[in-house]
Parts: structure tokens; sequence; C-alpha cells
């Protein structure tokens, strides 16, 4: 916030304050448990609840009181819900702005001394699983042990995981959960299909292999990143990142160290296509890693590009991500068409290293053949970056430390002329025979699913290879007790379930 505007707003308070105004309460004033509760549970509870990233809860009245002059002032100064994008660019989905009469509610409930209201008014409270903000992944995937992070430079460690192996599978969200927030700076999620990164793994006694910059193998792509502020999302249905059969999931994480040891045990949540899918995600990434930017430069100007999208490889942009550091101030990204008009992407003019991630365009941006895409970034390298690690300032170079500079932007895309067949799985037979249950019939993918009730069981095996039978070991019994009639599905690894099929144990 600008210096002057706080002062002037924390005046007003001030007299609103001395002159009674914050502690009557009338009966039109908006009450907690009526107005305002709504407004934190759309806007606030995601992150303000038990165990997320914001440093205290929303969730009662109990656990708001004491923040009210606070949540006034950030509300007004629009600093909280924290939202970087800058308007009149592009819309994102899941935009976090405050309409203005939400803010005037909030500022008029603390004007009138936070009442609490009628608890007949309440709403139903949100619940929130475990960590998992998505709700229970499919499959979590994690290191087997903890990795004992001790002060010093940052470290690149990267933990190779095997996947269940059982055919290709079709993710529509990634969620990763960092184990320790304070030392985790970002993450980023490789697939290696070689197999070398678990002799890298194997190689090293603790958990994880050191690896600066790229992984250390030649990886087949990147299927989801983490950086402070960011939070996943379901891709659009029919869209989908693709694990191939057999690969090992990298987690790439950057540690910054603090002055004390401590430990980290991060973990990535896989939510299996429930769509069919027809198209496959990949990333543009735009990068320059060859600048420098002078010490008390107020303003260094540094971009990256990409070249232009080739002939017969039209495609739509489904998220943007900027990526800088500490002494990053501004970055907008652009597309340029080939007639010469611009679409600008996003654009943060007051970067924060604390807010990124991934922003999905309302609706994917075409980048025809011929589109350049472009990323514009600026850069304080003075002392009045109260960011600048370095103290004189001294000149910074692109490098993989917290304490050097990026100037990065990843697009995720789909191709325009890609139509995946999707497949036809059907169900011809259930018996349960000896502890097993078994299911026949036709289409089904290495790797398929039985479903009962619409729960996966997670313990399913395809026969001999063979794509007409599936079995389960024992995970369906307590989801089929004997004597009720329960329906079955097979849910393919493409994200297509076949017709029910009941069945009665
Ligand atoms: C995307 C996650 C997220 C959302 C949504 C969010 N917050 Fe926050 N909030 C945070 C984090 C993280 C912090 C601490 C770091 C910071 O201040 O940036 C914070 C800090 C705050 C603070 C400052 C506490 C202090 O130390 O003074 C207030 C007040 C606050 N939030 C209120 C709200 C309100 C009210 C809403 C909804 C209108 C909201 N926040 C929505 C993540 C969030």
């Amino acid at each position: 916030m600008k210096k002057t505007s706080a002062v002037l707003f924390l005046t007003a308070l001030f007299a609103a304050v001395l002159s009674g105004a914050g502690s009557r309460a009338a009966a039109d004033d908006p009450t907690f448990n009526n107005q305002v509760v709504r407004i934190f549970q759309r806007n606030c509870q995601t992150c303000h609840h038990p165990g997320d990233v914001a440093p205290f809860s929303l969730m009662t009245y109990r656990d708001a009181r004491p923040w009210a002059r606070s949540i006034q002032e950030k509300v007004v100064l629009k600093q909280m819900p924290p939202w970087k994008p800058v308007a009149g660019c592009s819309e994102f989905q899941g935009e976090r702005i405050l309409a203005d009469d939400e803010i005037s509610t909030i500022s008029r409930w603390v004007d009138a001394g936070s009442p609490e209201g009628d608890p007949a008014d309440l709403p139903p409270p949100l619940t929130f699983t475990d960590g998992w903000p998505l709700g229970p992944p499919d499959a979590v995937l994690q290191p087997e042990g903890d990795y004992t992070v001790r002060p010093g430079n940052d470290i690149y460690r990267c933990f190779s995981i095997p996947t269940d192996g059982r055919g290709d599978r079709y993710i529509s969200a990634v969620e990763i959960k960092p184990g320790d927030r304070n030392v985790v700076h970002h993450v980023i999620i490789f697939l290696d299909p070689t197999g070398v990164s678990k002799a890298l793994d194997d190689a090293d006694a603790e958990p994880g292999y050191t690896s600066f910059g790229g992984p250390g193998f030649d990886a087949a792509g990147i299927i989801g990143g983490w950086a402070p502020g960011s939070r996943s999302r379901f891709e659009n249905d029919g869209t989908a990142w693709k694990i191939p059969s057999g690969a090992r999931v990298v987690i790439q994480v950057h540690y910054h160290p603090r002055d004390i040891i401590e430990t980290d045990r991060t973990q990535i949540g896989l939510y299996y296509a429930r769509q069919p899918v027809r198209k496959e995600i990949g990333v543009l990434p735009l990068i320059n890693e060859n600048f420098t930017i002078p010490a008390g430069d107020p303003h260094y100007r540094v971009t990256a590009g990409f070249p232009a999208i080739p002939p017969g490889y039209n495609a739509h942009a489904l998220a943007v991500a900027p990526h800088m550091h500490l002494l990053g101030r501004e970055i907008s990204v652009s597309a340029a068409a080939p007639n010469g008009t611009s679409t600008c992407l996003v654009n943060i003019n007051d970067w924060s290293f604390q807010w990124q991630g991934f922003y999905y365009f309302k609706e994917p941006v075409p980048l025809t053949a011929g589109t350049r895409l472009s990323a514009v970034a600026y850069y304080d390298n003075t002392s009045n970056n109260p960011r600048n690690p370095n103290s004189p300032p001294k000149a910074v170079r692109w490098g993989e430390q917290t304490t050097d500079e990026m100037c990065v932007a990843f697009i995720t895309y789909t191709l325009d002329a890609e139509n995946l067949d999707v497949s036809s799985p059907a169900i011809n037979g259930v018996s349960a025979d000896g502890g097993q249950l078994t299911v026949t019939g036709r289409g089904f993918l290495k790797g398929a699913d039985i479903e009962i009730d619409g729960h996966r069981l997670t313990d399913c095996r395809n026969v001999k290879k063979s794509n007409k039978r599936i079995t389960s070991g024992d995970a369906w019994q307590a989801l089929a007790p004997a004597g009720k009639q329960v329906s079955v599905t097979v849910l393919n690894t493409d994200g297509v379930r076949s017709t029910a099929m009941s069945f009665t144990r």
C-alpha cells in the first residue's frame, strides 16, 4: 500500500473509533452470522482454515473477531483476498476479487463493533478435507523418508517415485502439498520414463538426490508445479495430463534453508480423469537465461519469448504462470498473432514472490500458427526494494538460487488438431469367487479400475494383461456386503466409464 493512503486510512479509522461509531450496533447493521460469514465462506475460508496457508482461521466468530480491524484494512485496500493480475487484460477463472458491496458490508460490520448476530442466521459450515483442498486424491505419492534441510545455500532435491505402472494414466489435477512451508520455495513435477532418476536416487544415502537446475535426466515433461500462493484446480473436461505407463514421477523441491535444521516430506496427490480425455495438456516455456540486472537500476527490462507456433500446430492456451524472484516488480505476457493483433495474457504490476501460480483463462485463448509469445519483465535492483536480498545492491543474473533472478512464464496448451480416440469399456459379467471380485467384459484399458456405487477400488489388477478381465483383491468387500445390491462400473484410465451392472453378493 502507498504510505500516504495508509496514513489517511488509519486516521479515518481512529476518528471513527473516537466518535464512538466503532461500538454502536444498529438493527440493520450486518452481523457475522448473517452476511459476513457468507462472504468469508465464498472468498476467504479456502485459505483461512486450520492447516492451510493463511496464518489464522476465519471459520467462526471467535476466530474472526480479534482480526476485525485488520480484516477491514486488508479488504478496503484490496490486499485480501490476494489477487495479482490487473484488470483489463485477460479474464480468469476463480478470480479472487471482492465486489464493492461485499467490501462495504465487511467495513460496516467492523464499524458497528463487529456484532455476532443471531445464531439462527448461520449458514451450514463449509468443511475441508485434511490438507487436500480438492478432496481426497486417487493416489498420493511421497518420498520414502523425511529429508533433512540443513542451514546453508539453496538446495534442489529430486525425489524419484514409481507410479502404479498398470497403463497410461490421464490426470485431471495434481495437488502438491509441501511438508514444511518455511523452507519449500517451489516444487516442479517431472516425468521420467527412463528410470535414470531411480538410479540417481538409489546412489544417494539420504532420500532423493541433489541436482541443480534440471532434474538430471531427459524429462519427458512437466505435469505440475507449486510456488507460494498457488492453488491447484481440475483441468477442463476433455483435457488432461498424461503419465505414460511405467513412468516415474520426480518431485523436485527447491529448498531455501533457514538457520535451523528442519525436515520436509512434500507429497503430491493425483486426481484421475473421470471424463473422456480428448486432448493431452502440454507446457510451453518462455525463458530468458541471459541477463544481468545492474546494481542500482530501479526499472531494468528483461524479455523472454517463444518461437512462432509452427504451421499445422494451431493451439489454445489454457493457463499462464509467470515466475520471477525477489527483484521482480512487473511482468506481462502477450501473444502476437501473425496479422499483427496482440492479446494480453496476463499483466502483474506489483509482483510478489509470495503469490504466484497458474492463472486459468476463462476461455482458452487461440494461438494460431505464426503466433509469437513474449514476456516483458521489470526488476528493481535498488535499496528501495524491500525484498532486495543484497545490501548494498549488487549485479544479479539468471540463476537457480532464490537470490538470483529468473524471467520465466509457463503456458499450458492443447493442440486443436488433437482428438484422442476414447475407449469404450463394457461389462458383461461380475462374479465373486474366493476372496476376489472379477469383472469380465471388453475394452478395458490396462490400469482400468472397478468402481462400486461410484467408489473406485484401489487394489484392481488386469488379469494376465488381458483387456477382458479385472479383479479386486478385497477392497470391494466392505462396499458390497452380502445381500446388498450394488452397482458395478469400470473406469478406464482415459476417463471413460462403462455402463453399470448390478451385482449382489
Ligand atoms: C489464497 C489464499 C487466501 C485467501 C483467499 C484469503 N487470504 Fe487472507 N491471508 C492469506 C495469507 C497467506 C496471509 C498471510 C500472508 C500475507 O499477509 O500475505 C493472509 C493474511 C491476511 C490478513 C492479515 C493478517 C495480519 O497479519 O495482519 C488478513 C486480515 C486477512 N488475510 C484477511 C482475509 C480476508 C478477510 C479474506 C477474504 C475476503 C482473505 N484474507 C482471503 C491467504 C489468503
